[in-house]
């Protein structure tokens, strides 16, 4: 190699040996970078310490404009690259000597720490307290671009598992993910105060777990105003107008889906001296009618396993021809030709009434009426069954990946509204009582690898699972069938989400069981004392931000989400139908009446808003 070549190579190898210097360089300011805290972050230096807070002293009054209670700070700790992180709590002023600068004292609840790896830039926040504060430790300020790294730290979306429910109130620019496994697998209650944002909050959470090929859930709704849910599947018991011709999304619950228990709740009078009576009788005719038909039908082999509870098809009008043949029974007497009255001769005379009254009353059509061959066919039960529990899914589509696109119009049949608002209302805990056990039953009677999860939304729960002190008997019935979704539920896949607006009327048993509370404002402070319970320590600030929160605010606690920090839901594109009316200002627009009482009365007469159902 000439003099000239040597030259040339050695200026070569100079300069890689210059660009790998140079990168080393990058990369170690680039490392010194990352979630450095310098001067212009500090607000001010630990002054006193306790087991979860600390206080700081704050100098510069400019800091501690940027001081505000329930933002986030960062701690130092005796380890660079492990810090706590706190939420301030309050902020006081001390007083200050004449002539001499304002100190100001921050009062800090910690919520955990974040270990820094540098190298590979990154951080993990944990709930745990691994490091420790000292006095004089420096207290910065958490904002701008490292709190939105630090947010997207704790809210991490895990892909399939996730849902989102909005964007943090502390950074509007971090999506608030939740770990949508770990809210439905130990139950969820959402509460709120009326009109705060439960059932927009429901919605948005529904939408999200609508465009998942498999979905299964159910929402009970009471006010039918998730009727605007369009990817939904629509189901409603059968009303007056329904009777004739029931359209396809129309269900009817004969009476032989109840239990012998549930009957009695929803017609046996308890004042009646003949209750005790009248129960055992309708007992056995029930269970000599459904004997009747499991041999008519040759379906001998359950007679093996048969109860008098077990769901096999009878007819509610042979029930009342039955009774009223055993109140007017006369049997033979000592004497020759001699008649007397039979065992239970008059002993219907109070009860056949009513309850011809209800066979006859057409509100009642979804328990008594219906054509025979399909209602009352023990078929009807698997029909029923899917149309609550299916998914819509009946062979393997491969496309696993595959979203539904609810937004383009798509129907995802594993949705299901069952809208109750046109149930008879004083029959509502009753009816969602039976529809829970039921549901529950299938789940439970079902082979471990057949268990398709599933949630049952329970919208205005407060109305069928009060506190049992408060309980009528079919209340009672309830909460019993839902109280033991909530122990066991989670094993055989089936889950709650309790909605209501008062947390202290929600049955505490069950409520007990939700491992997720999402609350949205609440002012009463009874609620509030529930919500304390369950918040982390360091976040006990938080209630009293309860009753200040934005409509649509919540504050998730639990499995879900790492931290409990206020969240701003983004409304679903599809939000149920519960707007708050505007009053001066509707009434400061043009206005025509027309025919709006009249829809109203037409309405009313038929049992059925026009709006309802499909079809119509
Ligand atoms: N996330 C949100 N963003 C914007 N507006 C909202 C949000 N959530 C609710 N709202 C507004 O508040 C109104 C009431 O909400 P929603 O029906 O969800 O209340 P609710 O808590 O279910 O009340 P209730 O207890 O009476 O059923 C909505 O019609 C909507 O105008
Ligand atoms: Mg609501």
């Amino acid at each position: 190699m000439d003099n000239a070549a040597a030259k040339v190579l050695n200026e070569i190898e100079k300069k890689i040996e210059n660009k790998i210097e140079n990168k080393k360089e990058n990369k170690n300011a680039q490392d010194k970078e990352f979630f450095v805290f310098g001067g212009e972050d500090l607000a001010g230096l630990v002054c006193q310490v306790e087991t979860g807070r600390l206080d700081v002293e704050i100098k510069d009054g400019n800091k501690v404009q940027l001081v505000n209670v329930g933002r986030l700070g960062v701690i130092a700790s005796t380890h660079p690259d492990k810090m706590l992180v706190g939420r301030y709590e309050r902020v006081l002023a001390s007083e200050a000597e004449p002539g001499q600068k304002q100190n100001y004292i921050v009062s800090i609840g910690l919520i955990g720490s974040i270990v820094i790896n540098r190298q590979k830039r990154t951080f993990k926040f944990s709930r745990s307290m691994i490091a420790t504060p000292v006095i004089g430790s420096h207290c910065y300020l958490l904002e701008g671009e490292k709190l939105t790294l630090f947010m997207s730290s704790i809210s991490v979306n895990d892909g399939d598992a996730s849902l989102t429910l909005g964007k943090f109130s502390l950074d509007e620019g971090v999506d608030a993910y939740m770990n949508g496994d770990a809210l439905f697998q130990r139950h969820m209650a959402l509460v709120g105060s009326s009109g705060c944002g439960k059932s927009w909050t429901v919605a948005a959470i529904i939408e999200q777990i609508a465009t998942r090929q498999s979905a299964n859930l159910m929402v009970f709704d009471i006010h039918g105003e998730y009727q605007a849910l369009k990817y939904a599947v629509q189901l409603r018991l059968a009303t007056p107008t329904d009777l004739e011709q029931p359209a396809s999304n129309v269900l009817f619950m004969p009476t032989w889906f109840m239990s012998h228990d549930e009957l009695m709740t929803l017609f046996l009078d308890k004042s009646d001296p003949y209750a005790a009576a009248q129960s055992l009788m309708i007992n056995e005719c029930i269970r000599k009618r459904k004997m009747h038909y499991l041999k008519e039908n040759n379906l001998t082999e359950l007679l093996k396993s048969f109860t008098v509870d077990s769901p096999v098809p009878y007819d509610f009008h042979d029930i009342i021809r039955d009774l009223k043949y055993l109140n007017e029974e006369l049997i033979p007497g000592v004497g020759q030709g001699e008649v007397v009255k039979g065992p239970f001769f008059g002993k219907f005379d109070q009860l056949l009434p009513k309850l011809e009254a209800k066979v006859t009353d057409k509100r009642y059509g979804f328990m008594f009426s219906g054509d025979k061959k399909k209602v009352l066919h023990h078929d009807y039960i698997n029909y029923f069954t899917a149309k609550l529990m299916g998914t819509g899914i009946n062979s393997q589509s491969g496309k696993h990946e595959r979203k539904i696109k609810i937004f383009e119009g798509e129907q995802n049949l594993g949705v299901k509204v069952l809208n109750m608002s046109l149930a008879p209302s004083e029959l509502l805990p009753s009816l969602i009582g039976v529809v829970g056990r039921f549901v529950f039953t299938v789940q439970f009677w079902n082979n471990h690898e057949n268990r398709h999860p599933m949630v049952l939304f329970c919208d205005e729960c407060h109305l069928y699972l009060p506190p049992l002190e408060n309980c009528n008997e079919a209340q009672r019935a309830c909460v019993f069938q839902f109280g033991r979704i909530a122990k066991e539920g989670r094993k055989y896949g089936m889950v709650l989400a309790a909605i209501t607006q008062r947390p202290s009327d929600l049955n505490p048993s069950i409520l007990s069981q939700c491992g997720n509370l999402l609350t949205l404002r609440l002012t009463n402070a009874s609620d509030q004392a529930i919500v304390k319970k369950m918040m982390p320590d360091g976040m006990n600030g938080l209630v009293e931000e309860l009753p200040l929160l934005a409509i649509g605010e919540l504050i998730p606690i639990g499995d879900s989400v790492v931290l409990p920090l206020k969240v701003k839901v983004t409304p679903a594109k599809c939000p149920p139908t519960s707007e708050t009316p505007t009053y001066c200002s509707t009434w400061s627009q043009e206005h025509q009446d027309g025919e709006r009482l009249n829809i109203g009365i037409d309405n009313m007469r038929r049992q059925i808003r026009k709006s309802f159902g499909d079809g119509e």
